[in-house]
């Protein structure tokens, strides 16, 4: 990738520091820009409805060097994406996670969680996981490997990998594709199916394409500004 500046190395205590590439903006443009972010990313939605569309493998190492960039605490980027577009391994990661969620929907759920996932029309056929070209399966790394196989410390690694997903979902968002959100739980199987080791847990399951064509969404509400801010002025 080309660089946007030259780089000019300066020693901070005694580690190297490049200047800070920023722009800046008036107010009038940030206004402009911030209200078309906001509309852009307003029109994000989960989607269970896939085309099996193909996507090329490019843009999806864009999409995960993107949400490479996301922070990370101690810089550690403690997060792994496998991307999948084998359908021997999308159809062993259908298998399984149906099966974990037969056993979520018939016994595990509580009465609450059922009724609360009733308005998104969710069940146990989760046939998207074969029909979508990618998946893309999160794996956080809760300590680090050395090269003796040594354990090193990970710090605020939910968060961390939190916030990479949530700048992946957006990327894919911004690239006209759609993913789901997905949470099989427990996860284990994908550990087994994709061989991570042991330092990896999943995180998440997001399955990457085209929307069907016709692909409906439920009809959700999004709390207010006022509901979901504080202001301390
Ligand atoms: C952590 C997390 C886990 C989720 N797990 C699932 C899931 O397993 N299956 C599913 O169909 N949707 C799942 N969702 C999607 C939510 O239902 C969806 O984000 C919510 O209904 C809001 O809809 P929207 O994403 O279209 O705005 C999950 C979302 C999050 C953030």
């Amino acid at each position: 990738m080309e660089e946007k500046f030259a780089k000019k190395v300066v020693e901070v205590n005694g580690f190297p520091h490049i200047p800070l590439y920023s722009e800046e903006f008036t107010e009038a443009e940030m206004l402009a820009r911030t209200g078309k972010f906001y509309s852009e990313l307003s029109a994000r939605r989960s989607v269970r409805h896939f085309s099996d569309r193909p996507v090329s493998k490019d843009i999806i190492e864009q999409l995960i060097i993107t949400a490479g960039t996301a922070p990370s605490g101690a810089h550690k980027q403690p997060w792994k994406f496998c991307a999948i577009s084998s359908e021997e391994i999308k159809r062993q990661i259908r298998i399984a996670a149906e099966e974990e969620e037969r056993s979520n929907y018939n016994s595990r759920m509580s009465e609450q969680w059922l009724k609360d996932l009733a308005p998104l029309g969710t069940d146990t056929n989760k046939e998207f996981l074969q029909i979508a070209p990618w998946i893309i399966v999160v794996f956080k790394q809760v300590y680090e490997l050395g090269p003796e196989k040594d354990k090193r410390t990970n710090y605020y690694v939910n968060e961390s990998v939190g916030i990479a997903c949530g700048m992946l979902i957006a990327a894919i968002h911004h690239a006209g594709l759609v993913t789901l959100t997905h949470t099989p739980s427990p996860m284990n199987f994908l550990s087994k199916i994709l061989e991570r080791p042991e330092n990896e847990r999943p995180f998440l399951l997001l399955p990457v394409g085209y929307a069907a064509k016709n692909a409906l969404v439920p009809d959700l509400q999004r709390k207010s500004l006022e509901k979901i801010s504080v202001f301390y002025e």
